[in-house]
């Protein structure tokens, strides 16, 4: 028996008593170290946790994933006590873009309707006509009936967007530090090596990198394709715990991450013994300003009505 596994005993066991004591919810996002994904009590993408935190009947959530998330699920069940377990850990692409920023878009282009990706501040979807997530970005463009866009904080998932539906949209210069780091070539090597794999790569990755690839989904979206896809060998373009998620739940196929390049640091923030640490001090609370909180919950319930 190692250490390490003896420390992880020592803070599950923990978490476990604490979980119960105190009527909590673990919610996890796919890209969380493989380690907190199994204590989770929901592992999912955006879309699909703000439903568990919309949901839930436990008094407390405790979010493993970056701040916007925990945001969300706090404007979401305002009653509830939101706890982040790192409070450190941020979303790079959602600090791109500031509610004083879209508004001065907004007054540049005033006949725009605002939609704005989930992986944005309270402030921003206070600011906004529409939040998305990768899974109904495509649903949430489509929606607004050919009016102009302004799509942020993601220019990545906006041009996808506009590629798949031919809306005339304004981007915004944001980006995931992570997803850009795939390059074409990084696709075109692994698909060298791995001739028989499918390509599947978020669409936060680069256009380019996405042309290549035989499918462009959110988290969630590749988990339902692998499992019910033939495809036994799976070039991966997208963060490094969705590949421990895959081999966990699918261990007869065979997943490469197009890239080693493929880690979230801020995702990677969240380990077992915050975890446990948060459950016993009930902190780091996350909150959300009521008057901001009302006009952000507008944009996420046009969102989760699409
Ligand atoms: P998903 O909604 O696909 O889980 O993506 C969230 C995210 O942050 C991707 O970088
Ligand atoms: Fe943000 Fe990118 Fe990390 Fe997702 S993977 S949380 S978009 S930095």
């Amino acid at each position: 028996m190692t250490n390490e596994f003896k420390e992880d005993s020592y803070y599950i066991e923990q978490i476990n008593r604490l979980r119960k004591e105190r009527n909590a919810v673990i919610l996890a996002h796919n890209y969380q170290r493989g380690e907190v994904q199994d204590i989770a009590d929901f592992v999912g993408d955006s879309l699909g946790l703000s439903r568990q935190a919309a949901s839930t009947d436990a008094e407390l959530i405790i979010f493993c994933g970056v701040r916007f998330m925990a945001e969300t699920a706090a404007i979401l069940s305002p009653e509830k006590m939101v706890l982040l377990p790192d409070i450190q850990a941020g979303c790079p692409m959602a600090d791109m873009i500031t509610a004083e920023q879209l508004r001065e878009a907004k007054l540049k282009y005033p006949a725009a309707t605002v939609i704005c990706y989930v992986n944005s501040s309270a402030e921003v979807k206070a600011e906004s006509d529409i939040c998305c997530t990768s899974t109904n970005a495509i649903a949430a463009v489509k929606s607004v009936n050919g009016r102009q866009i302004l799509f942020v904080p993601d220019e990545h998932l906006g041009r996808y967007v506009a590629s798949k539906t031919e809306a005339d949209i304004i981007f915004w210069p944001g980006y995931c530090p992570t997803h850009y780091r795939v390059l074409p070539e990084d696709i075109l090597k692994a698909k060298e090596r791995y001739p028989q794999a499918k390509v599947i790569v978020h669409p936060e990755c680069r256009l380019e990198v996405i042309m290549l690839a035989d499918e462009a989904l959110s988290t969630g979206g590749i988990i339902k394709y692998v499992s019910e896809s033939a495809a036994d060998e799976i070039i991966l373009g997208t963060e490094l715990g969705m590949a421990y998620r895959l081999q966990k739940d699918y261990p007869h196929k065979r997943v490469h991450l197009a890239t080693e390049k493929l880690i979230c640091p801020n995702m990677k923030l969240i380990t077992l013994d915050k975890v446990a640490s948060a459950l016993e001090k009930l902190q780091p609370r996350v909150t959300v300003p009521e008057n901001i909180r009302i006009k952000a919950r507008q944009s996420l319930d046009r969102m989760l009505a699409i």
